[in-house]
């Protein structure tokens, strides 16, 4: 039987302030995404300023969170990630579990939001929601590491 190709996919993670400040936990998160196959493309921690934050989650602006949450995303380091797996997008984010800590730890009790979050903007970790943002937000994070020809196209070329 014919079988379909495996394309690996791109996506990009954050673990944000309130567990870069923990080191286990950090540690704990690291050895969490190799457990889950995931090969770890590029890795670098940072810390944003006020207007990287703003800038960054402007979709939210209108959202009564938007305040707290650019506050405490720029509040200290943080470490992002571009991984590569097949499906890589959608694992991550269910890797996470839901953006609700209580909700994430009803319904996904094994998921790094359930298990590291502590509140809903203190969650522990971000993940990009589809190809799109996926593209947008490793170019916002990794500049230098899209400035080669695979990331200029309209077309996502990295699928
Ligand atoms: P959102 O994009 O809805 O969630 P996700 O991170 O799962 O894609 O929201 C972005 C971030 O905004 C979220 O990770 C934490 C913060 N936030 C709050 O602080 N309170 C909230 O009620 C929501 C929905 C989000
Ligand atoms: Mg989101």
């Amino acid at each position: 039987a014919a079988r379909l190709p495996k394309v690996l996919q791109l996506t990009l993670a954050v673990i944000k302030p309130d567990a870069v400040a923990h080191p286990v936990m950090s540690q704990a998160l690291h050895q969490r995404i190799l457990d889950n196959k995931f090969l770890i493309v590029k890795c670098r921690d940072l810390a944003w300023r006020r207007r990287d934050s703003e800038r960054f989650y402007a979709e939210h602006s209108e959202r009564f969170f938007y305040q707290r949450l650019v506050e405490f995303m720029s509040s200290g380091p943080m470490r992002a990630y571009v991984l590569a797996r097949v499906d890589a997008i959608r694992q991550w984010r269910e890797l996470m579990g839901p953006t609700k800590v209580f909700r994430a730890r009803y319904t996904s009790p094994d998921s790094i939001r359930a298990q590291f979050g502590l509140t809903d903007t203190r969650n522990t970790a971000h993940g990009a929601d589809s190809v799109e943002s996926a593209q947008r937000e490793i170019r916002f994070f990794f500049p230098d590491f899209c400035a080669g020809e695979w990331m200029e196209k309209e077309e996502p070329s990295f699928r």
